[in-house]
């Protein structure tokens, strides 16, 4: 873990294989009591441009246990709601923070800000990718199954962020993913080339645009919003086309008898997936929720060397 002290996470593709599992294996411990490390005095700043509930509670309860402490510098309490440039915000908060989790739109504005900071920058989600939802995702499954081995996730609806970083995140894993989204909505083909290499070989990349191909006897079921914050605009429009790519009963009879189900929440009940799926024997999405605080504990506990 000690390649990990003082790291960048801007993609879940920043790690390697042997990191990612160093991390599960962490959080694991910390979500059983079994190891409790402390970073004291260490602050966190949490530079948040779009609304945020699992994120920021998640980063902040973290930071608490870890006996650091958190600033809450949402764009709205801060001049970068004025337009300060990035470049001078990043090198101000570098000689006041330990380290800083960032939500904003463009992947090159947390590029740029880590250009200028020398202290870690952690993704909290940008329109290209969530590397933190993916770590707890990816917990989850692994509590679900006792295994990564021999895995298939189904991810159905947008291309956005979640399927990006759940792309990445599943090959670097060696578990098998497959995507289903309607027409006009594939994730981003330079992420799935780059999927497809990560997994080099040991587990499939898949894109159909057919959602019972994509379930067809999967481990795990994945959804998220039809229309991601910046989108909205574009709901209405969406939402007849994404309808058949919807979680419901009869796609998840198409998976595995033991499939569990995820979304990273918020969600739109209703839309992309049914409230009865949500609240059934299948849904694991409140232990994955709390998921996110153990990963970001063990990311956190790890680019600050917490001992
Ligand atoms: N899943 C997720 O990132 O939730 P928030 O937007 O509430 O942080
Ligand atoms: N794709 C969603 C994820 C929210 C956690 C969005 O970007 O709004």
């Amino acid at each position: 873990m000690d390649s990990l002290k003082g790291r960048d996470l801007l993609s879940i593709a920043d790690l390697t294989k042997p990191e990612l599992q160093a991390l599960l294996d962490l959080a694991t411990e910390l979500k059983a009591g079994s190891r409790q490390p402390k970073c004291p005095h260490k602050v966190l700043g949490l530079v948040f441009s779009k609304a945020s509930t699992r994120t920021r509670v998640s980063f902040s309860v973290a930071m608490y246990q870890l006996g650091g402490q958190v600033l809450d510098l949402n764009a709205g309490v801060t001049q970068v709601g004025r337009g300060e440039p990035t470049a001078d915000t990043a090198r101000v908060l570098d000689r006041y923070l330990d380290v800083v989790a960032i939500r904003t739109f463009e992947q090159t504005e947390i590029e740029e800000f880590a250009q200028y900071a020398s202290i870690p920058v952690i993704n909290a989600l940008t329109d290209l990718e969530h590397p933190c939802q993916i770590l707890a995702d990816l917990l989850t499954l692994k509590q679900a199954f006792g295994t990564l081995e021999n895995l298939t996730m189904s991810y159905l609806g947008d291309g956005n962020n979640v399927a990006h970083s759940l792309m990445l995140g599943c090959a670097l894993a060696g578990v098998n993913i497959r995507v289903g989204t309607p027409d006009g909505y594939a994730p981003n083909p330079a992420i799935v080339n780059q999927a497809i290499e990560l997994a080099a070989g040991r587990s499939t990349v898949e894109i159909t645009t057919d959602p019972q191909a994509a379930v067809h006897g999967s481990h795990a079921l994945y959804t998220d919003v039809w229309t991601s914050m910046g989108d909205e605009s574009e709901s209405a429009v969406r939402i007849p086309q994404f309808q058949p790519y919807q979680i419901n009963q009869d796609i998840l009879n198409l998976a595995d008898d033991q499939a569990i189900v995820l979304h990273c929440l918020p969600a739109h009940r209703g839309e992309e997936i049914t409230h009865d799926i949500m609240e059934g024997p299948q849904s694991r999405l409140w232990d994955q929720a709390e998921n996110r605080l153990h990963a970001q504990k063990a990311l956190l506990a790890a680019i600050l060397n917490a001992t």
